[in-house]
């Protein structure tokens, strides 16, 4: 079983100088991808699971797929990770059920859509950072807000992350990784054109990271939204209007300054649709599911593939030896 931390694997990166992409899933055919992806790049990876995956999945099922990923792929370091824990509750039935870390997204109330005041965020990471770190599970903090909304989550409102905050939340909390809000969004539709400098500020990843030179730093939001995805759902009866994501050079500045786990959802969604879009358009006599599911899995790779390449973490999957939860609980005390 190679279920490690999110600290180890994000230790290594940092060591390395690469980034590593958390991609989100709902189902095997996703945690397949994600898995067979990392194994023709020879990756370390992370798998996140937001909570409407879990609510999707009634997560026993999404954790034992994420153990036979273990049996089936024991060369590739995984990182099972709750992606926005919305409460304290939320992260620690996540440590219950064998995630390996988890986000407490303090930077919006309990709701997910309000956004917090700092000693609210303070206090419910700190609270998760006790619980996980005595398990030697790791965790993940939020500064500021990004824009957009997925799934009812998000306040739909942009707050940049601020460095000073930043440097005082990490201190109080003791959290691994820290999410910075630069101006990205979830979703599709990020940005009505190419983004430049005043839309997309990564001078404050550069101004965070000197500050905070030994937290890793997460982006959020950084699917790139390429266009042959976006046409191919559109060529076959699909209606995604013009959108630009975060280009993969924008997120390849960051990673030498720092960020070293990299959100990426909304890509593998767009894959998948253009793939299924395309055998009921071509093949309107199809219906085992079998017949759009396997292109779809195979298109979702491709990408999954291609950010491991560019994302740095191709190649370092046998670098280092796993380390169990319980020496990283050690480590932590
Ligand atoms: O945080 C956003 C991720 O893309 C997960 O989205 O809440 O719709 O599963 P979701
Ligand atoms: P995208 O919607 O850009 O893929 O972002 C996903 C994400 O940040 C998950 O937490
Ligand atoms: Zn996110």
């Amino acid at each position: 079983m190679a279920l490690v931390s999110l600290r180890q694997l994000l230790d290594e990166a940092a060591a390395g100088g690469y980034g590593i992409g958390a991609f989100n899933v709902n189902n095997m055919e996703q945690i397949q991808a994600i898995m067979e992806a990392a194994r023709e790049t020879e990756s370390p990876v992370i798998v996140q699971a937001s909570r409407g995956a879990r609510s999707y999945t009634n997560d026993r099922f999404l954790f034992h797929l994420m153990q036979a990923a273990g049996e089936l792929y024991p060369e590739i370091p995984v990182a099972l990770h709750q992606d926005h824990g919305d409460s304290p509750a939320t992260c620690i039935s996540a440590i219950e059920l064998g995630f390996t870390s988890v986000m407490m997204d303090g930077s919006l109330l309990a709701d997910g859509k309000t956004p917090s005041d700092f000693e609210y965020n303070v206090a419910v990471t700190r609270e998760v950072v006790e619980y996980a770190h005595a398990r030697g599970v790791s965790v993940e903090g939020e500064l500021g807000t990004l824009g957009g909304i997925e799934d009812g989550h998000g306040s739909g409102q942009v707050h940049l992350t601020d460095p000073d905050q930043a440097v005082e939340f990490v201190e109080r909390t003791g959290i691994d990784a820290l999410a910075v809000a630069i101006g990205t969004s979830h979703g599709a539709y990020k940005f009505t054109k190419p983004p430049t400098g005043d839309v997309l500020a990564m001078d404050l990843i550069e101004e965070i990271h000197r500050r905070l030179p030994d937290t890793h730093l997460v982006m959020h939001g950084s699917s790139s939204v390429p266009k042959p995805l976006v046409d191919a759902i559109n060529e076959y009866g699909g209606e995604i209007r013009p959108t630009w994501g975060v280009p993969v050079k924008e997120i390849q500045q960051g990673i030498r300054h720092g960020v070293r786990k990299i959100n990426v959802d909304t890509d593998l969604r767009l894959a998948i649709t253009g793939a299924i879009r395309k055998v009921f358009a071509e093949s309107p006599g199809e219906f085992d599911p079998r017949s759009y599911l396997k292109p779809a899995r195979a298109a979702m790779q491709a990408v999954v593939a291609e950010r491991m390449q560019q994302f740095g973490q191709a190649g370092h999957a046998r670098d280092y030896e796993p380390k169990p939860l319980d020496e990283m609980q050690r480590l932590y005390a």
